[in-house]
């Protein structure tokens, strides 16, 4: 990370921010000690964070792939994160060439990252959103004037709607921005996943990510996360971990899909 990124308005170094914990765990360079100490904490008590960071790249590679397989040549990637290996942007190209991305992120040091990364393509934009405001994300003029809502578009909303702590707040914000989706969209989400709130390792997590920047973490049921695809066909395999969501390799396509631990569920669904 350049020494002049620390000075960027909204970023303070020493408090470790999501995104930034999240690039160390897929092995990026844009973090700081306070977001590396934060991560460290994180692996001693889930030492498989950083293969299910792997495995959440993994499924919106797969399911980005099958949208644009689909015809779905436009995606709103809300939450998007630090760019890293195959970006959405990527993905899609691979198969829509004109793919059309709006990364959206309320983390300046995202920003300036996939602004510099995407400069040559004006297929793409990363724009500055909380998705707090979902209305403020619809109504901005340069995701407007970028995506055409009257066409099918895919919805990403991975691992970050569990950053927000109201229940009701998350199902108002997916209400809001599936609202102008047409049939043919697709919605992908994924999310921390806990059958029991109480669990002392969840507990013991949720107090790290007290310390970041947004400051919670929140465990949801299956039943929680599948209200937010109500209305949509819900794709196979349905809710589940993120690694058993269409696995390509031989070992994950032979394990049972364990839904009695806390993990990252994943799923997509599609607008009839
Ligand atoms: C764990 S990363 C996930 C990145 C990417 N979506 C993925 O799944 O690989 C979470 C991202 O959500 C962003 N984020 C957290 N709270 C947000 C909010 N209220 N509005 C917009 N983005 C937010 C963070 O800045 C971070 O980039």
């Amino acid at each position: 990370m350049s020494a002049a990124e620390p000075n960027l308005p909204g970023v303070d170094p020493t408090v470790p921010s999501v995104a930034r914990m999240y690039d160390y765990y897929l092995g990026g360079k844009d973090n700081f000690p306070s977001d590396r100490a934060a991560a460290e904490k994180i692996i001693a008590i889930v030492p498989e964070v950083r293969e299910t960071a792997r495995d959440n790249r993994a499924f919106i590679g797969k399911a980005v792939r099958f949208m644009a397989e689909q015809g779905v040549r436009q995606f709103l990637d809300i939450g998007a994160g630090l760019p890293t290996q195959e970006n959405v942007h990527e993905v899609a190209q691979r198969i829509m060439p004109d793919a059309r991305v709006a990364y959206v992120d309320n983390d300046p040091i995202v920003l300036v990252h996939a602004r510099a990364l995407l400069a040559d393509d004006s297929n793409i934009i990363a724009v500055r959103g909380d998705i707090t405001d979902p209305a403020a994300i619809l109504a901005d003029p340069e995701i407007t004037a970028h995506l055409d809502f009257a066409r099918p578009i895919g919805l990403l909303m991975s691992a970050v709607l569990h950053f927000v702590p109201g229940d009701q707040q998350v199902g108002d914000i997916v209400k809001t921005l599936r609202g102008p989706l047409v049939p043919g969209s697709n919605l992908l989400i994924s999310h921390f996943y806990a059958p029991d709130a109480d669990n002392p390792k969840v507990r013991a997590g949720q107090q790290v990510y007290k310390g970041t920047k947004p400051g919670a973490l929140v465990a949801r049921s299956q039943g929680q996360i599948a209200a937010y695809f109500d209305g949509l066909t819900l794709l196979e395999p349905g809710i589940v971990p993120v690694k058993s969501w269409r696995p390509e390799s031989e070992p994950d396509r032979q394990a049972e899909i364990d839904m009695t631990v806390p993990q990252l569920v994943g799923a997509v669904g599609r607008l009839p």
